[in-house]
């Protein structure tokens, strides 16, 4: 059985699929790992850490992925109608993709990798359930992306975040509000209380009141009979009156806050917004907001994916792409070892080939085609 591992290719990714230990792994248990040239370097693992880990380099995109069986990718594959290469072309007919696919988002993608008999599993489908939690991508990227947004507004901050007391004075400790306590919340909370900062959080949830004390924050409540959970410990979009309670809250706590770090998310939806114009316009000069929802529409109404924008009265708002990415090395690792706990069950230990079984509710549950179907009810079933 052969894996192979293309070198990411869309903007703002550094990421890589694989990582020395993964192959070693993989290796481990009778396959054949080929890496293109180059694959890791933008995460510290050069083609030698992987050689040493008993991969194969291939010269390029095409020696790599021909006649590979398995197929493991950060981001879905370079189709024909993007222009430059056209990596699904280069996989061949049975293999098997493992990746974040956005399914929902790339229809047509999907109908592609059918149409070329390529099996494919999209990563951020695991279900959520705790025998998949080695293997949830989502988790183990958010997890970074939350501590990532901390430094980000640390950098952006012109002040310290701990209190210091000197010779020449005291700083104060900055105030951190973190909207959205799933998994980059509560890292972004651990991190900001690890920095020093007075830190209080808020989310539609009910359950994370417990959790943000537990990390020895407060919770900013919405007095409301509402709650927000909806379906697999993800959250629901709220009422109208709802979102107007939250914001009279939000209006008056962000005032005195020094840096806000939003994450709210809303499965295949828009992401809520969360910090208004009103809101950003009584803030104070210096603030920083870094929206980790930027590339899901954003929850600061003037937060641009990308950019760090100023405000007239000098909030900086931090949009950046791809967070995870902007830590390689350690979302590649984790990234690379959700794939392995994904496909290592289904290894077998005599032959080393893949076998997937179709009956389990992972694997079901991130199948988006077979035999040169899309199968995931997802698509079949029109869901979004
Ligand atoms: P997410 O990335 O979908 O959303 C981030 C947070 O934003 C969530 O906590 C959500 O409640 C909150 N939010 C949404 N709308 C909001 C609004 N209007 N105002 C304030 N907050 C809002 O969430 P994530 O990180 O995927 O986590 C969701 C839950 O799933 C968590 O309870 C987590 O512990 C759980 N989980 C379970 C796993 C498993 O059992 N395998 C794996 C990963 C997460």
């Amino acid at each position: 059985m052969k894996i192979a591992i293309p070198m990411e290719r869309r903007e703002h990714e550094k990421r890589v699929a694989a990582s020395p230990d993964t192959v070693k792994k993989f290796v481990g248990l009778g396959a054949e790992v080929i890496l293109e040239t180059g694959a890791g370097n933008l995460s510290s693992f050069s083609d030698q850490d992987y050689k040493d880990a008993g991969a194969n380099i291939a010269a390029d995109a095409v020696a790599a992925l021909k006649d590979a069986d398995i197929v493991l990718k950060v981001q879905r594959p370079l189709t024909k109608e993007e222009g430059g290469i056209d990596e699904l072309s280069l996989m061949k007919k049975g293999a098997t993709l493992v990746s974040v696919l956005a399914p929902l988002q790339n229809k047509e993608q999907v109908a592609a990798y059918a149409a070329a008999g390529i099996e494919a599993h999209a990563m951020e489908l695991v279900p959520r359930i705790s025998r998949a939690q080695s293997m949830d991508v989502l988790s183990s990227q958010s997890n970074l992306a939350g501590y990532k947004a901390v430094l980000d507004a640390a950098n952006e901050y012109g002040r310290g975040m701990p209190m210091m007391m000197t010779a020449a004075g005291t700083v104060a400790p900055a105030k951190a509000f973190v909207m959205g306590v799933g998994v980059a919340g509560l890292q972004a909370i651990a991190t900001a209380r690890r920095l020093g900062a007075i830190v209080t959080a808020t989310d539609v949830r009910a359950a994370t009141k417990e959790q943000v004390e537990s990390l020895g924050a407060k919770f900013v409540m919405v007095e409301s009979d509402e709650t927000g959970d909806g379906e697999g410990g993800y959250a629901k979009e709220m009422s109208d009156e709802y979102k107007k309670k939250q914001a009279e809250l939000v209006f008056e706590h962000v005032k005195k806050q020094d840096i806000v770090i939003t994450t709210a998310l809303i499965p295949g939806r828009e992401a809520p917004i969360l910090i208004s114009d009103e809101m950003l316009a009584v803030m104070k000069q210096g603030s920083v907001v870094v929206d980790l929802a930027v590339e899901a529409g954003g929850n600061v109404t003037q937060s641009k994916l990308g950019e760090v924008v100023e405000t007239a009265n000098g909030v900086k708002i931090v949009g950046h792409h791809n967070v995870p990415s902007r830590l390689a090395c350690d979302a590649s690792a984790l990234y690379s070892k959700n794939l392995f706990n994904f496909l290592q069950p289904m290894i077998n230990k005599e032959t080393a080939a893949l076998e997937m079984d179709w009956a389990d509710e992972i694997v079901k549950g991130t199948g988006l085609t077979r035999d040169g179907k899309v199968v995931h009810p997802l698509l079949t079933e029109g869901g979004n």
